[in-house]
């Protein structure tokens, strides 16, 4: 099968490569995003595998139809890029890796929260330049401490076993409520009786119109002041316009974030010789206790290559004529 691969770094084409060695795919590596005006790169493909920041709406997939391209293979679990109702109306089969690591993103999500907490990150400058001073530099137990998780599927349910470990009290929301974690004494409450309760807060559901924006000036007005707001799911949960008054305000006491809404002309990419002109990312820049990450929530080993393995063996079963795996289906598709 021959395989695009769009938005590739050279991790991607290590683990890809590697990989592969297993399947025999021709894999073709481009650093662009899959969009409207790259879908010619994949002319004459079996299939285009793409991540998190491609664009695959309307235009894309049709673009994709047009030159024949049967297949779209995501290397991430989420898929809110994704038009699945055009994809399906087009009858292209979009699969993905649902799984890679669940633990990957989980304990980067503690890691977030233990850094803003303990101020990890001001410590380390502070020691390299020879100051050892303490003053600003205070945290809090864990241990006793409300947590609110949202979405208790796979990684929130690792976080809350990591958080129960600490000693955390975990209240939780979820369109689903998990029996599991019930048995473990996690309550699931409405979301705003939740919000007034927790001391920290962590997303972990996909982002849907119903997550759009989840943290706004109304939900950050039902917080307690000085919340801890940890968001490694996807940006757009977080206004982050409000969350910039929340910060100025002191209602919100620390923000970790491993996404962001604008994310696609960022992430991935260094751009340390550019002026950035995001005003609203160089402003959560300049907060003391705001911790951004560039979306590395799944960048661990063990991921890479479950990520790369799941992937060339997804889009093998095509080629093989054998049942699709860890395809997405059409009641799967996030209203747009
Ligand atoms: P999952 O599908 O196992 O769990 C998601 C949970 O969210 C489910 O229990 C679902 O019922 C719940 N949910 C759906 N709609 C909801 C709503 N409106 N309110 C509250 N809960 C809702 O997914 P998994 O594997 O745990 O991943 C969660 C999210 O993490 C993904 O959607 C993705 O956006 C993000 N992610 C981030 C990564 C990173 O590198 N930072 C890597 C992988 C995933």
């Amino acid at each position: 099968m021959k395989i695009t691969i769009y938005s590739s770094q050279p991790y991607d084409r290590k683990y890809f490569l590697e990989a592969n060695k297993n399947f025999g795919h021709q894999l073709i590596f481009h650093e662009a995003r899959l969009e409207p005006n790259t879908v010619e790169l994949a002319r004459g493909s079996d299939a285009v595998c793409a991540f998190v920041n491609d664009d695959i709406g309307e235009i894309t997939i049709e673009a994709l139809k047009a030159i024949g391209v049967p297949m779209i293979a995501m290397r991430c679990a989420g898929y809110n890029n994704v038009d699945l109702r055009i994809a399906d109306k087009l009858g292209i089969h979009v699969v993905r890796v649902p799984a890679y690591s669940p633990y990957a993103v989980a304990e980067h999500t503690v890691a977030l929260m233990l850094s803003l907490n303990r101020k990890i990150h001001r410590a380390y400058s502070r020691v390299r330049d020879g100051n050892f001073c303490l003053q600003g530099l205070t945290g809090f137990d864990m241990h006793g401490k409300t947590v609110g998780i949202i979405g208790t599927g796979r990684i929130g349910s690792i976080v809350t076993d990591i958080l129960q470990g600490f000693g955390c009290n975990v209240l939780a929301f979820d369109t689903i409520e998990s029996e599991v974690l019930k048995s473990k004494g996690v309550q699931y409450l409405p979301l705003n009786d939740l919000l007034a309760q927790v001391d920290i807060i962590s997303f972990h559901c996909p982002l849907t119109p119903e997550t759009f924006h989840l943290i706004n000036e109304e939900s950050l007005a039902l917080m307690k002041d000085g919340v801890m707001i940890i968001n490694t799911s996807r940006g757009a949960i977080v206004d982050a316009s409000a969350a910039i008054k929340g910060l100025k305000s002191g209602k919100i006491a620390h923000l970790g974030l491993d996404v962001y809404e604008q994310e696609g002309d960022l992430f991935f990419h260094d751009l340390s010789d550019t002026i950035i002109r995001d005003d609203v990312f160089e402003r959560l820049l300049t907060f003391p206790n705001v911790l951004v990450t560039g979306h590395q929530g799944f960048f661990t080993e063990e991921a890479l290559v479950n990520i790369a393995n799941t992937t060339l063996e997804n889009i093998a079963c095509y080629g093989d004529d054998k049942p699709l795996q860890n395809v997405l289906h059409l009641d799967q598709a996030i209203a747009r």
